[in-house]
Protein backbone atom coordinates (compact mmCIF):
# COMPACT_ATOMS: atom_id res chain seq x y z
CA UNK A 1 0.00 0.00 0.00
CA UNK A 2 1.32 3.22 -0.76
CA UNK A 3 -0.27 6.70 0.91
CA UNK A 4 0.63 9.71 -1.22
CA UNK A 5 0.06 13.38 0.37
CA UNK A 6 0.36 16.34 -1.51
CA UNK A 7 -0.12 19.76 -0.59
CA UNK A 8 1.23 23.51 0.25
CA UNK A 9 3.41 24.60 2.54
CA UNK A 10 2.40 24.07 6.48
CA UNK A 11 -1.10 22.10 5.21
CA UNK A 12 -0.70 19.90 8.18
CA UNK A 13 0.62 17.13 5.28
CA UNK A 14 3.85 15.85 7.33
CA UNK A 15 1.88 15.61 10.76
CA UNK A 16 -0.80 13.41 8.61
CA UNK A 17 1.83 11.29 7.03
CA UNK A 18 3.57 10.40 10.26
CA UNK A 19 0.20 9.39 11.94
CA UNK A 20 -1.40 7.61 9.18
CA UNK A 21 2.23 6.01 8.82
CA UNK A 22 2.42 5.46 12.45
CA UNK A 23 -1.54 3.71 12.24
CA UNK A 24 -0.70 1.42 9.49
CA UNK A 25 2.55 0.94 10.49
CA UNK A 26 4.71 1.85 7.29
CA UNK A 27 8.10 3.62 6.70
CA UNK A 28 7.42 7.53 5.80
CA UNK A 29 9.23 9.67 3.69
CA UNK A 30 9.21 13.87 4.02
CA UNK A 31 9.92 14.49 0.30
CA UNK A 32 10.61 18.06 1.60
CA UNK A 33 13.23 17.17 3.44
CA UNK A 34 15.24 16.24 0.25
CA UNK A 35 15.04 19.88 -1.30
CA UNK A 36 15.91 20.87 2.07
CA UNK A 37 18.98 19.09 2.54
CA UNK A 38 19.99 20.00 -0.85
CA UNK A 39 19.61 23.60 -0.34
CA UNK A 40 21.43 23.25 3.36
CA UNK A 41 24.69 21.70 1.21
CA UNK A 42 24.95 24.53 -1.28
CA UNK A 43 24.29 26.84 1.59
CA UNK A 44 27.64 25.17 3.94
CA UNK A 45 29.41 25.57 0.90
CA UNK A 46 28.69 28.88 0.42
CA UNK A 47 27.43 27.68 -3.38
CA UNK A 48 24.50 29.87 -4.82
CA UNK A 49 21.16 28.05 -5.17
CA UNK A 50 20.97 28.24 -8.63
CA UNK A 51 24.03 26.76 -9.56
CA UNK A 52 22.79 23.18 -11.06
CA UNK A 53 25.64 21.26 -11.26
CA UNK A 54 26.50 22.09 -7.72
CA UNK A 55 22.69 21.41 -6.74
CA UNK A 56 22.62 18.29 -8.67
CA UNK A 57 25.75 17.02 -6.97
CA UNK A 58 24.01 17.69 -3.75
CA UNK A 59 20.90 15.88 -4.14
CA UNK A 60 22.70 12.95 -5.79
CA UNK A 61 24.87 13.23 -2.61
CA UNK A 62 22.47 13.23 0.11
CA UNK A 63 21.50 10.24 2.19
CA UNK A 64 18.12 9.38 3.44
CA UNK A 65 19.69 8.04 6.26
CA UNK A 66 21.82 11.21 7.95
CA UNK A 67 19.46 14.35 7.98
CA UNK A 68 19.66 16.68 10.61
CA UNK A 69 16.11 17.80 10.73
CA UNK A 70 17.10 20.34 13.38
CA UNK A 71 19.21 21.99 11.02
CA UNK A 72 16.54 21.98 7.85
CA UNK A 73 13.19 22.33 9.88
CA UNK A 74 13.82 26.47 9.92
CA UNK A 75 12.35 29.31 8.38
CA UNK A 76 14.78 30.14 5.89
CA UNK A 77 15.08 26.15 4.47
CA UNK A 78 11.95 26.15 3.64
CA UNK A 79 12.10 29.00 1.13
CA UNK A 80 15.73 27.69 -0.55
CA UNK A 81 14.54 24.42 -0.72
CA UNK A 82 11.30 25.78 -2.75
CA UNK A 83 13.91 27.25 -5.07
CA UNK A 84 16.46 24.45 -5.79
CA UNK A 85 12.98 22.34 -6.32
CA UNK A 86 12.55 24.69 -8.90
CA UNK A 87 15.71 23.37 -11.20
CA UNK A 88 14.51 20.49 -13.20
CA UNK A 89 18.23 18.94 -12.99
CA UNK A 90 17.65 18.80 -8.93
CA UNK A 91 13.92 16.89 -9.48
CA UNK A 92 15.54 14.52 -11.65
CA UNK A 93 18.24 13.66 -9.36
CA UNK A 94 16.10 12.44 -6.57
CA UNK A 95 13.83 10.75 -8.41
CA UNK A 96 14.53 7.44 -8.16
CA UNK A 97 15.43 7.24 -4.65
CA UNK A 98 11.80 8.50 -4.14
CA UNK A 99 10.30 5.71 -6.11
CA UNK A 100 12.74 2.71 -4.70
CA UNK A 101 11.42 4.08 -0.93
CA UNK A 102 7.79 4.03 -2.43
CA UNK A 103 8.42 0.22 -4.32
CA UNK A 104 9.62 -1.06 -0.59
CA UNK A 105 7.38 -4.21 -0.16
CA UNK A 106 5.61 -3.91 2.83
CA UNK A 107 4.64 -0.40 1.54
CA UNK A 108 4.81 3.37 2.28
CA UNK A 109 3.86 7.02 2.98
CA UNK A 110 5.58 9.69 1.71
CA UNK A 111 4.49 13.41 1.39
CA UNK A 112 5.26 16.33 -0.67
CA UNK A 113 4.57 18.07 -3.76
CA UNK A 114 4.60 15.92 -6.98
CA UNK A 115 3.86 12.22 -5.24
CA UNK A 116 0.74 11.17 -6.53
CA UNK A 117 1.58 13.07 -10.03
CA UNK A 118 5.11 11.99 -10.59
CA UNK A 119 6.72 9.75 -7.80
CA UNK A 120 3.58 7.23 -7.06
CA UNK A 121 1.32 8.13 -10.05
CA UNK A 122 -0.04 4.52 -9.04
CA UNK A 123 -0.45 4.97 -5.21
CA UNK A 124 -3.34 3.26 -3.37
CA UNK A 125 -4.21 6.51 -2.16
CA UNK A 126 -3.73 10.10 -2.98
CA UNK A 127 -5.13 12.92 -0.73
CA UNK A 128 -4.13 16.39 -1.11
CA UNK A 129 -3.79 18.34 1.77
CA UNK A 130 -4.74 21.53 1.70
CA UNK A 131 -5.53 24.53 4.23
CA UNK A 132 -6.17 28.89 3.74
CA UNK A 133 -3.08 30.54 3.33
CA UNK A 134 -4.10 32.02 6.78
CA UNK A 135 -4.31 28.99 8.87
CA UNK A 136 -1.39 27.70 7.85
CA UNK A 137 0.46 30.77 8.58
CA UNK A 138 -0.85 30.48 12.25
CA UNK A 139 0.30 26.97 12.59
CA UNK A 140 3.85 27.46 11.00
CA UNK A 141 3.88 30.65 13.65
CA UNK A 142 3.38 28.43 16.23
CA UNK A 143 5.54 25.18 15.10
CA UNK A 144 8.64 27.75 14.77
CA UNK A 145 7.89 29.76 18.04
CA UNK A 146 7.88 25.81 19.64
CA UNK A 147 11.21 25.65 18.08
CA UNK A 148 12.69 29.08 19.04
CA UNK A 149 12.51 30.88 16.17
CA UNK A 150 11.12 34.44 16.84
CA UNK A 151 8.59 34.47 13.86
CA UNK A 152 6.16 37.41 12.23
CA UNK A 153 2.94 35.89 11.29
CA UNK A 154 2.59 38.83 8.50
CA UNK A 155 6.37 37.70 7.10
CA UNK A 156 4.97 33.66 7.41
CA UNK A 157 2.01 34.50 6.12
CA UNK A 158 4.15 36.74 2.82
CA UNK A 159 6.76 33.20 2.32
CA UNK A 160 3.37 31.14 2.25
CA UNK A 161 1.86 32.59 -0.36
CA UNK A 162 5.82 33.11 -1.96
CA UNK A 163 6.26 29.59 -1.71
CA UNK A 164 2.71 28.57 -2.84
CA UNK A 165 2.97 30.48 -5.81
CA UNK A 166 7.17 29.70 -6.36
CA UNK A 167 5.53 25.75 -6.10
CA UNK A 168 2.61 25.74 -8.36
CA UNK A 169 4.15 27.93 -11.10
CA UNK A 170 7.35 26.19 -11.68
CA UNK A 171 7.43 24.10 -15.37
CA UNK A 172 8.84 20.65 -13.46
CA UNK A 173 5.73 18.82 -11.34
CA UNK A 174 4.46 21.62 -9.77
CA UNK A 175 2.16 21.66 -6.85
CA UNK A 176 -0.74 20.51 -8.13
CA UNK A 177 -3.58 17.66 -6.86
CA UNK A 178 -3.56 14.33 -9.17
CA UNK A 179 -7.07 13.94 -11.51
CA UNK A 180 -7.42 11.20 -9.05
CA UNK A 181 -6.50 12.87 -5.83
CA UNK A 182 -9.41 12.91 -2.37
CA UNK A 183 -8.55 17.08 -1.37
CA UNK A 184 -9.06 17.52 2.02
CA UNK A 185 -9.54 21.03 3.17
CA UNK A 186 -7.63 21.32 7.08
CA UNK A 187 -8.51 24.80 7.29
CA UNK A 188 -11.16 24.31 9.94
CA UNK A 189 -10.35 20.61 11.42
CA UNK A 190 -7.99 20.16 14.23
CA UNK A 191 -5.19 17.51 14.27
CA UNK A 192 -7.71 14.73 15.10
CA UNK A 193 -10.34 15.84 12.80
CA UNK A 194 -7.94 16.12 10.18
CA UNK A 195 -6.68 12.65 11.02
CA UNK A 196 -10.19 11.12 11.03
CA UNK A 197 -11.05 12.61 7.63
CA UNK A 198 -7.55 10.77 6.08
CA UNK A 199 -8.01 7.83 7.76
CA UNK A 200 -11.76 7.42 6.10
CA UNK A 201 -10.47 8.55 2.98
CA UNK A 202 -8.20 6.17 2.66
CA UNK A 203 -10.00 3.01 4.27
CA UNK A 204 -12.13 4.04 1.42
CA UNK A 205 -9.53 3.66 -1.15
CA UNK A 206 -8.52 0.06 0.27
CA UNK A 207 -11.65 -1.16 0.15
CA UNK A 208 -11.80 -0.12 -3.77
CA UNK A 209 -7.96 -1.54 -4.33
O1 LIG B 1 7.16 20.27 2.40
P1 LIG B 1 8.29 21.28 2.70
O2 LIG B 1 7.81 22.61 3.17
O3 LIG B 1 9.33 20.71 3.60
O4 LIG B 1 9.00 21.50 1.28
C1 LIG B 1 10.02 22.46 1.08
C2 LIG B 1 10.07 22.84 -0.40
O5 LIG B 1 10.55 21.72 -1.15
C3 LIG B 1 8.73 23.20 -1.01
O6 LIG B 1 8.46 24.59 -0.92
C4 LIG B 1 8.86 22.74 -2.43
C5 LIG B 1 9.87 21.63 -2.40
N1 LIG B 1 9.28 20.29 -2.55
C6 LIG B 1 9.01 19.86 -3.83
O7 LIG B 1 9.18 20.62 -4.77
N2 LIG B 1 8.56 18.60 -4.05
C7 LIG B 1 8.33 17.76 -3.02
N3 LIG B 1 7.89 16.51 -3.27
C8 LIG B 1 8.57 18.20 -1.69
C9 LIG B 1 9.03 19.49 -1.48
Amino acid sequence: MIIALDGPAASGKGTLARKLAAHYGLPHLDTGLLYRATARTLMDGDARLDDVAKAVAAARGLALTDFEEDRLRGREMGEAASVVAAIPEVRAALIDMQRAFAQRPQGAVLDGRDIGTVIAPHATVKIFVTASAEARAQRRALELRGRGEAVDYHAILDDIKKRDARDSARADAPLKPAPDAKILDTTDLNVEGALAAALAITEAAIIRA
